[in-house]
């Protein structure tokens, strides 16, 4: 059984540790999160704030993580701040999902119920695929990536580190994502977006750059 502690307790959170319940080989241990002051055990589950991670993993030497942050930049200075190795974190499938045998799913990556990658497609680590997504094949998806429920990659599309498509987001084939930018809800993407824009719209057009 894979021992598994939760990192973020709000609305992504529980998500996430539903999908820990849900499957046969993993076992919610913990859940760690700012809003606990201090490492406690209740009987069933330890919970404490993300820095008391050393601890928990001193008292449960073989437990694995996985960060429960619906923001990607903020998933990504967790990451950076508590500077675990990749065979710390697990990545977690919802048993609804379907992955081919051929994709690749990167650590810590989280992918929810009925969401669907096909062959080919290599997801990195620490992004979301969420509910009833669908990547299709050969897609290349960055690390911190932020799919949304319904979102549609057809074909061979590429998104960069960090960027989140918004719910119902629909892509065409051979398109690209530049790094941490945002596609809106509903939008289809025909043209490469940038790096570090908004887009929005059917066809998608930018309305906004990011400054940092
Ligand atoms: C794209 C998005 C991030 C923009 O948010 P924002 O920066 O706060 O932008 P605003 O709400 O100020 O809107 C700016 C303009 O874009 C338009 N716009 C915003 N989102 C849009 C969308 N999804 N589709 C079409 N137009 C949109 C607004 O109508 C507004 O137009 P106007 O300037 O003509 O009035 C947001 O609207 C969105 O779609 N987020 C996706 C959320 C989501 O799916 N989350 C899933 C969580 S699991």
């Amino acid at each position: 059984m894979i021992k598994v502690a939760v990192i973020g307790d709000g609305g992504h959170g529980k998500v996430v540790k539903e999908i820990v319940s849900a499957r046969t080989d993993t076992r919610l241990i913990g859940v760690l999160d700012d809003t606990f002051s201090a490492l406690q055990y209740s009987g069933e589950l330890y919970t404490g704030p993300a820095d008391s991670i050393q601890e928990l993993r001193r008292l449960i030497p073989d437990i694995v993580f996985v960060l429960a942050i619906g923001s990607n930049i903020v998933r990504k200075q967790l990451a950076e701040r508590l500077g675990l190795e990749q065979k710390d974190f697990v990545s977690l499938i919802h048993p609804s999902a379907m992955i081919s045998k051929s994709a690749k799913v990167g650590h810590g990556t989280v992918v929810m119920a009925g969401a669907v990658i096909q062959a080919g497609a290599i997801i990195g680590a620490h992004s979301i695929i969420n509910t009833g997504a669908v990547v299709e094949h050969d897609n290349r998806i960055g690390d911190f990536v932020h799919l949304s429920p319904r979102v549609t990659l057809t074909g061979a599309v590429a998104v960069s580190e960090g960027a989140h498509l918004g719910a119902g987001a629909v892509v065409i084939p051979e398109m690209s994502i530049g790094r941490w930018s945002v596609v809106g809800a509903g939008a289809a993407v025909i043209s490469p977006i940038p790096d570090r824009v908004t887009a929005v719209g059917t066809p998608a057009r930018v309305i906004s750059h990011f400054q940092t």
